[in-house]
């Protein structure tokens, strides 16, 4: 997309080149990372029933853990954990990465294994280390209570429930938690004292050094997937291997999906493994496995105050107060 514009610029510069001057040369080197914008919503009732469920614990074998848990909208759309805790107090295998802008990913997973958010949403549901339950259970609870069946019936016009509904809510609705206008944007979008001169050093610092090459467009990554540790290895403390475990091949070995850099102030720890705790730490260790580039710790700050402009204005909404248990309701089970 970046470069299908620049190349129609790159036309028009040709064309009026000669009269246009400096605006020109300002149009023929676009931003490599765009604005993000507002999220549109097609269909009110299916989002709003997709919130109930994304806080629905009900969703679980405990009756304890829903979407929210591990994907906490007060803290930035993560656990801030090294990795999530499921089902039983288990430690998961890898790091929570934030659902706020996730729409704009190009698959799903740090390995990309779903295609897309309705794809995902049925995963964690079902998966023993996380909610523990079975997609029939979910169905059945949530058939049991009427009040739910009527808005499943409002929302899909169909007498029957299933998990295909709920998870085409739950996606609709993270469709909807998008991220913007942070500061950046408003100095993409021309408000040049939206950033501060130390910020401003610290994006020339990012784009000059290369990190735009992986983390680009509106999300700041998202859009490929990379090798972590380019120049040197990285010594990760899960036994994750990425891409390599979706394709089977080994040239796809330790390629994760690229982060989006949105929101990455709250988004902490960082990687796959959680290892890095702070920005500063991730920014180093960036700079010397993907770039062979060691920054001073003057740089460091200056790009750690840049990512920090990348946060946006998080999804407002009042929370959803979700339909009581009927007595044919199957009841939790926390503690098996
Ligand atoms: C027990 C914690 C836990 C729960 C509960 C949980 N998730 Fe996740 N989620 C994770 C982890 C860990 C990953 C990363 C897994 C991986 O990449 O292999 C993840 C990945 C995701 C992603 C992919 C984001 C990306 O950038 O690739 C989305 C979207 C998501 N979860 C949404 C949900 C939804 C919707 C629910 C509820 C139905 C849910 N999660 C429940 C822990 C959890
Ligand atoms: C060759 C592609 C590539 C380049 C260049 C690159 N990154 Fe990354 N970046 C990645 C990948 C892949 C990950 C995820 C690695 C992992 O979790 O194992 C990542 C992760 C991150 C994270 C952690 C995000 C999170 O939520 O866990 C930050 C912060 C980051 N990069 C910043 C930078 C900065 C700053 C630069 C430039 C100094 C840079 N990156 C250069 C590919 C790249």
């Amino acid at each position: 997309m970046i470069m299908s514009s620049s190349w129609v610029t790159a036309a028009a510069v040709m064309v009026f080149g000669v009269t246009m001057g400096t605006a020109t040369v300002q149009a023929a080197s676009p931003e490599p990372i765009q604005p993000i914008k507002a999220a549109k919503v097609g269909d009110p009732a299916l989002v709003e029933l997709g919130k109930k469920l994304y806080f629905e614990p009900r969703l679980s074998k405990s009756g304890f853990i829903s979407c929210n848990s591990c994907h906490n909208l007060s803290m930035g759309g993560t656990d801030n954990l090294k990795t999530s805790i499921g089902h039983n107090w288990q430690k998961g295998p890898i790091n929570a990465p934030t659902v706020l802008n996730s729409s704009m990913n190009l698959a799903q997973f740090w390995d990309g294994r779903a295609k897309d958010l309705q794809a995902q949403a049925g995963g964690p549901i079902a998966n023993p280390g996380e909610m523990a339950f079975t997609h029939q259970l979910a169905v059945e609870v949530l058939t049991s209570i009427p009040a739910y069946q009527a808005e499943f019936k409002k929302v899909f016009k169909k007498d029957t429930l299933d998990i295909e509904q709920v998870t085409k809510a739950i996606a609709a609705f993270e469709e909807t938690l998008v991220t913007p206008n942070s500061r950046f944007d408003k100095w993409l979008k021309g408000d040049k004292k939206a950033i501060t001169a130390d910020e401003l050093a610290g994006y020339q610092l990012f784009k000059n050094s290369g990190c735009v090459a992986c983390h680009n467009g509106p999300a700041v990554g998202g859009n490929s997937f990379q090798k972590m540790g380019v120049v040197a290895p990285y010594k990760a403390s899960s036994p994750a291997e990425g891409r390599m475990a979706v394709t089977g091949k080994d040239a796809d070995r330790f390629n994760f999906k690229v982060p989006t850099l949105r929101n990455v102030e709250l988004t902490y720890p960082y990687f796959h493994d959680g290892e890095a705790a702070t920005l500063t730490q991730a920014v180093d260790i960036m700079g010397r496995l993907q770039l062979g580039k060691q920054f001073t710790a003057d740089e460091n700050a200056k790009i750690v105050a840049f990512l920090k402009t990348l946060t946006g204005e998080q999804p407002k909404f009042a929370l959803p107060i979700l339909p009581p248990s009927t007595d044919a309701t199957p009841r939790p089970r926390p503690f098996e």
